[in-house]
């Protein structure tokens, strides 16, 4: 199936590690631009250093989402060392933490504003060219109960209404809108491989509700990511896709 991804130019914010880095890197493979970052300056010049192999334009700088005027002033750059921008996909997130208010603002600026902030400045470039493809990236922690009444989960739950939203207000000026809710994801240097070190009994509990009898894996779930940001998704809109290996106990009418 081709993808209809050669030559677009993409967004990853938060594309240094984990999920983020394999969205990238099938964006790459697939023939598309990428600007990416992260706050960490060495883990974005790794990134961009090994993309760079599969002979597309990759871009990155350092930014933190949270300082506003520093990250519209980054989504421009990105915007301009693309020549435009087709595909945007803000998946940085602060992660959980449950028991501060602190945590609360973390998440809200970070994987709330990370979105909305990117999707304010992409949004008149994809309307003005009449094409655009936008996926925001929640969790299956927003659709079942999953560590406690922590921010993280609440935040993630209210990109789903807003990817709807969005998907509602910008399909007239050919803007795509998915969100896709990964379950548990891990890999090396990420949350899982740290609960795995920190919190031994925790995972093996997840771990035996897994009914493929493992958690997932990045590309697993980019692959999922980059269908829907990609033309062969013409036709999705609106929509929230589940990649989780049947981990959540529900059935999704
Ligand atoms: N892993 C899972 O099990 C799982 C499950 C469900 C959903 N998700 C979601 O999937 C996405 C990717 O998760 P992940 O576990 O693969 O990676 P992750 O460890 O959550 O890292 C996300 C990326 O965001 C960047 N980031 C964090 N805070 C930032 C900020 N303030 N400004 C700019 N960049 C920032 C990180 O780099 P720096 O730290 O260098 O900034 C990193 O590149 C997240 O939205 C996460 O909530 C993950």
């Amino acid at each position: 199936m081709d993808l209809g991804l050669q030559g677009r130019k993409a967004i990853v914010v938060g594309g240094a590690r984990g999920i983020g880095y394999a969205v990238a890197e099938v964006l790459a493979r697939e023939g598309a631009d990428v600007a990416l970052s992260a706050r960490g300056e060495d883990s974005v010049k790794d990134a961009v250093a090994s993309l760079s192999r599969y002979g597309t334009k990759i871009v990155g700088k350092p930014v933190n989402v949270k300082k506003a005027e520093d990250y519209k002033t980054w989504l421009e750059w990105a915007i301009r060392e693309l020549d435009g921008v087709d595909v945007l996909i803000p998946l940085s997130s602060a992660g959980g933490g449950i028991g501060s208010e602190k945590y609360w603002h973390n998440a809200f600026e970070t994987d709330v504003m990370g979105p909305v902030r990117a999707v304010d400045t992409v949004i008149p470039v994809m309307t003005e060219q009449k094409r655009g493809s936008i996926v925001l990236v929640a969790t299956t922690s927003a659709l079942e109960a999953m560590g406690g009444p922590q921010a993280y989960n609440a935040m993630k739950a209210s990109l789903i209404t807003y990817g709807k939203q969005l998907a509602l207000a910008h399909g007239k000026d050919g803007i795509r809108v998915n969100v896709v809710s990964p379950g548990p994801v891990e890999f090396e240097g990420g949350n899982w491989d740290m609960i795995k070190g920190t919190m031994e009994k925790f995972y093996q509990s997840q771990l035996r509700q897994q009914p493929i009898g493992r958690l997932g894996r990045p590309e697993e779930v980019a692959r999922a990511i980059v269908f829907l940001a990609s033309e062969a998704a013409s036709w999705c809109s609106g929509s929230h896709l589940v990649v989780d290996g049947a981990f959540t106990n529900r059935t999704h009418f």
